[in-house]
């Protein structure tokens, strides 16, 4: 049995602009849009309220968020949209701001603390309209039904996975993407990776969610380095917004695996950007599962453009994490733990932390907390 959730999807060039019609159709009157300082900045969160405006609603915007979102921004956005009195909720940014949208839909309704629905299925009741327009393309937050929050008290990225966290719309305008740096774009764009083949070699990956995986996995060969190279390729653009929101439909069915959940515990640890925790674990995870998944590691080869005839299981393999090892480099990601300001002392907390989260229940190879270990010092 296989179950594919997934909200309408409406792409394309302008598409930022059906923001505010489709939360009217949600039979919305009153909009918090949640958006970040630097979206704001860009011009986009303004075109989002005027397309609220325009569909005869009034809004309230609430922009106190930072990179990693905690709890008490979640708190703070909630109050707003209690005292607001508002019915609908409108994400505008990247993963974080669209993080706390969903989580903040998820506290007016439901009540308690974040902390309360950590894990999986633990929402009971119908949360507002979501309606969500990605300007990173990376983190699939904008399809998916997880909320990524940092508990700054047990210093811990919470996964929040929950079908009532798939938005009802989720609007990918390409055109919202110009804006985006070459570091974020190389940072983003290796995310979608990561989860195009941590989805695919998922212990709950179907033929449903594979489509997708290796969709993103072939587009991300192609047109990331492209578009990390010029803001104004917008066909290498639109193609990784393609790639994002195919990975995202993969993960947010078939969830993820051991490179997430490092990530998520390094991120509750370090302010650092989660694309770049999954550029530099990524090849290290891969060689550790390639044993588990010989068939699929040798697929994801292929789709990277390697040659594998004539090579055994093993040398497709190694093919494809070389591959993803020199993408890194091209691209300009980090390529290791130290070089981004990681501290050798904080690998027993963190190995303990990443087996509590819930994307390693997913890796498609059983692992222990001292091989968690062995790969951060891989990585260091
Ligand atoms: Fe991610």
């Amino acid at each position: 049995m296989y179950k594919f959730v997934m909200p309408e999807v409406i792409f394309g060039k302008g598409s930022i602009y059906q923001a505010g019609e489709g939360c009217a159709r949600l039979g919305a009157q009153r909009v918090l849009i949640v958006s970040d300082e630097g979206v704001i900045s860009a011009g986009w969160t303004d075109i989002v309220k005027k397309s609220c405006l325009d569909a005869g609603l009034s809004v309230s915007l609430f922009s106190g968020l930072s990179m990693n979102p905690t709890c008490e921004e979640v708190v703070a956005c909630t109050e707003q949209y209690i005292q607001d009195e508002c019915d609908a909720v409108l994400g505008v940014g990247g993963g974080s701001a669209l993080d706390v949208a969903k989580a903040a839909a998820l506290l007016s309704t439901n009540g308690g603390h974040i902390r309360d629905y950590e894990g999986v299925d633990h929402i009971t009741k119908p949360l507002p309209p979501l309606v969500m327009v990605t300007t990173t393309a990376g983190s699939g937050s904008d399809v998916s039904q997880f909320s990524i929050i940092l508990d700054q008290e047990r210093k811990k990225k919470m996964t929040i996975v929950s079908k009532s966290l798939v938005p009802d719309i989720s609007i990918v305008d390409p055109t919202v993407l110009s804006t985006k740096s070459a570091r974020l774009t190389a940072s983003t764009g290796l995310d979608v990776l990561t989860h195009a083949i941590e989805s695919y070699v998922s212990i709950a990956s179907n033929p449903l969610t594979d489509v997708h995986a290796k969709n993103a996995i072939q587009l991300c060969a192609n047109y990331l380095r492209p578009s990390v190279a010029s803001p104004d390729h917008h066909h290498a653009k639109e193609q990784m917004a393609i790639a994002s929101l195919h990975a995202g439909l993969a993960f947010s069915n078939a969830i993820l695996g051991a490179v997430h959940a490092i990530a998520h515990s390094i991120g509750g640890h370090y302010p650092f950007l989660h694309g770049d925790i999954n550029a530099v674990m990524l090849p290290h995870v891969m060689k550790f599962n390639a044993i588990a998944a010989p068939e699929k590691f040798q697929v994801i080869a292929n789709l990277l453009g390697e040659n594998t005839s004539g090579l055994s299981y093993q040398e497709a393999s190694d093919r494809a994490i070389s591959h993803v090892e020199r993408l890194a480099i091209d691209i300009g990601a980090p390529l290791t733990l130290t070089g981004m300001g990681f501290k050798e002392s904080s690998i027993p907390i963190i190995s303990k932390i990443s087996l509590e989260d819930a994307c390693m229940i997913t890796n498609p190879r059983e692992i222990s907390e001292d091989e968690v270990s062995r790969l951060l010092y891989q990585a260091l």
